[in-house]
């Protein structure tokens, strides 16, 4: 198959969708790659780092006519997607919503497209999904803008001359982009407050340094697909009172928010705005959906009449183009790897819950909108979305028909009551469970206080090692049910040392030339333990080759 890198026509972009190194990637998988000329000149890629991994340098038109797959990054014009070959296959960011008539000129011209904005938010397809590794550099692009255009340190300084405070930095919406944009304030030093109506996101944000703060009206903003959904008047105006009363003290504001399938809500209202000091800087990263901030001007940086400057530039992640590039691009690499069926070859597998999700036109058909996550493959909509259901479920159960307060001042998380931080481990856990469990230890010791002294000796031993093991699996799965997921890798590494006496104890179990059951669960356990930590050390190889450059 023969697959062509365009060169962005889109006015500003500046990303490709292939880098030499990607480039080298999908060499390796057995396609052969023809690039325009000049298609990474704005990421720094010249046409002779394609060359030299053996991509076919062409002009734009033949990239066009002739490819058989054709990566992109901005949806494109009418013209380019009636110029590409029938049965050849499109694959880029469609935004099929909002693009209708690009959807029909590719059904009509038979293109299979696959639009990389609807890959599904599960586990699996994390690594093929372009939306998050855009929002990622989008959020830290963010900062960096925002720093720029700050008179002043965003960490505090002890200088011979006086002190600088820390700036105050709030993150409107922590999803992929706002914790990105945590981390890089942070980084810098700044002192940062979030605010998120995903209950799931508090641990999140915690986690990353910053305060999480939240208003007085239980209300879960949990939507389909772990996606925020629109709230309530009364849960708005709260919010609205929360970021009027912080906006004097800040001296940055980041913008996140977005709700599927429409515009974006209006959060940094103008009362905030006017709030705010001289010289202080709102970015909203909401800008290319209506923005968050009533101030907002698409694609520009405005200074309101009161000195704030307001960024809403449309483009942050190909500000960082090279990067960009090289991320989008591996997105690539991962769904055509996903789909491969040989030698540079792929099939678009449509009981696939990935392509299918994602492909919007197949064979002269429009597939847009797919069937819901939940229909393609409820086991893992039912795996990927149980932290947020269940974190959802905690919310609505505590709300009760009536507010705590019809007024809604703000609470910073460190102000909450204990009630509401607590972990209930008991009410968790389930009432049933506890009881089962007392009931089975309590009846292991009756029979054990029971049996005569003269019972044999080796039914105490067996009736010893039953309570040992019955407790053992109840505090292991206490334990582990009350890790915070966030933790799961170094909890693994726990068990792996559990594992290793495991073995210890079963490889003595084992010993010998005798065959009986001790021997035999003995050997079992010894097999067990060793997938546990075979299973470990591949996991943990695994996360830290994410880490890894
Ligand atoms: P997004 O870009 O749709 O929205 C940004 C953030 O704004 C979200 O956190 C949302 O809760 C928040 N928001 C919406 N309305 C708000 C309001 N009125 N006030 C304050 N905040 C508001 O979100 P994004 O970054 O796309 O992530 C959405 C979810 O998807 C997250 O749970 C994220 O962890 C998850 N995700 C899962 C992936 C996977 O499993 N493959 C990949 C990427 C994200």
């Amino acid at each position: 198959m023969k697959i062509g890198i365009p060169l962005e026509t889109a006015e500003g972009e500046r990303r490709v969708a292939a880098t030499p190194d990607t480039v080298k990637k999908l060499k390796k998988m057995g396609f052969e790659i023809m690039v325009s000329a000049g298609a990474g000149a704005r990421a720094s890629y010249r046409d002779e780092l394609y060359e030299a991994e053996g991509a076919e340098i062409t002009d734009h038109a033949t990239v066009w006519s002739t490819a058989d797959l054709l990566l992109k990054v901005a949806p494109p014009s009418l013209e380019e997607a009636k110029a590409m070959k029938s049965g050849s296959v499109f694959m880029g960011l469609l935004w099929p919503a909002e693009n209708e008539a690009l959807m029909t000129a590719f059904k009509e011209a038979g293109v299979s497209a696959i639009a990389m904005d609807c890959v599904p938010r599960i586990t699996r397809a994390q690594k093929l999904d372009a939306r998050s590794s855009m929002s990622n550099i989008d959020g830290y692009r963010a900062v960096v803008e925002a720093a720029y255009h700050f008179g002043s340190f965003f960490s505090g300084q002890f200088t011979a001359a006086g002190k600088v405070n820390p700036a105050k930095v709030l993150i409107v919406g922590a999803g992929v982009a706002g914790l990105a944009a945590i981390g890089a304030a942070r980084g810098l030093g700044a002192q940062v407050l979030a605010f998120d109506v995903r209950a799931a996101a508090r641990e999140q944000v915690e986690s990353m340094g910053a305060q999480f703060l939240e208003v007085e009206i239980e209300e879960s903003g949990e939507g389909e697909g772990g996606y925020a959904k629109a709230m309530s008047e009364r849960f708005t105006e709260a919010q609205m009172a929360l970021f009027k009363s912080l906006a004097p003290d800040l001296d940055v504001v980041i913008t996140t928010a977005l709700i599927p399938g429409r515009d974006a809500p209006k959060l940094w209202l103008s009362e905030a705005v006017a709030e705010m000091k001289a010289g202080s800087v709102v970015v909203d990263l909401a800008a290319e959906r209506g923005g968050n901030c009533d101030a907002t001007v698409k694609g520009e940086l405005i200074t309101t009449d009161n000195g704030v400057k307001v960024i809403g530039y449309t483009d942050m992640a190909s500000r960082m183009a090279p990067t960009a590039s090289q991320l989008y691009g591996m997105n690539f690499v991962h769904y055509l790897r996903d789909i491969k069926s040989g030698e540079g070859e792929i099939e678009l597998d449509l009981s696939d819950v990935v392509v299918r999700s994602s492909i919007v036109t197949h064979a002269n058909e429009l597939l847009y909108p797919p069937p819901p996550l939940s229909e393609l493959d409820p086991s893992s909509v039912s795996k990927e979305m149980k932290p947020a259901q269940a974190e959802a479920k905690k919310v609505e159960s505590k709300a009760s028909p009536a507010p705590k307060s019809s007024h809604t001042p703000v609470t910073p998380v460190a102000e909450t009551s204990a009630d509401d931080s607590t972990p209930n481990v008991i009410g968790d856990f389930g009432w049933k469970q506890v009881l089962i469990s007392v009931a089975t230890v309590l009846w292991i010791f009756l029979l054990m206080r029971s049996t005569p002294e003269a019972a044999s000796e080796s039914t105490r031993v067996f009736l010893n090692h039953l309570t040992v093991f019955a407790l053992s699996c109840f505090i292991g799965w206490q334990v582990i049910w009350n890790v915070s997921h966030a933790l799961h890798t170094p909890l693994m590494s726990v068990t792996n040392a559990i594992s290793g006496i495991i073995l210890v104890g079963g490889m003595l179990q084992a010993h010998g030339t005798e065959l009986n059951t001790a021997s035999i669960f003995g050997g079992l356990a010894v097999l067990l333990a060793m997938i546990n930590v075979v299973g470990g050390f591949a996991v943990t190889h695994r996360m830290l080759a994410m880490f890894r450059k």
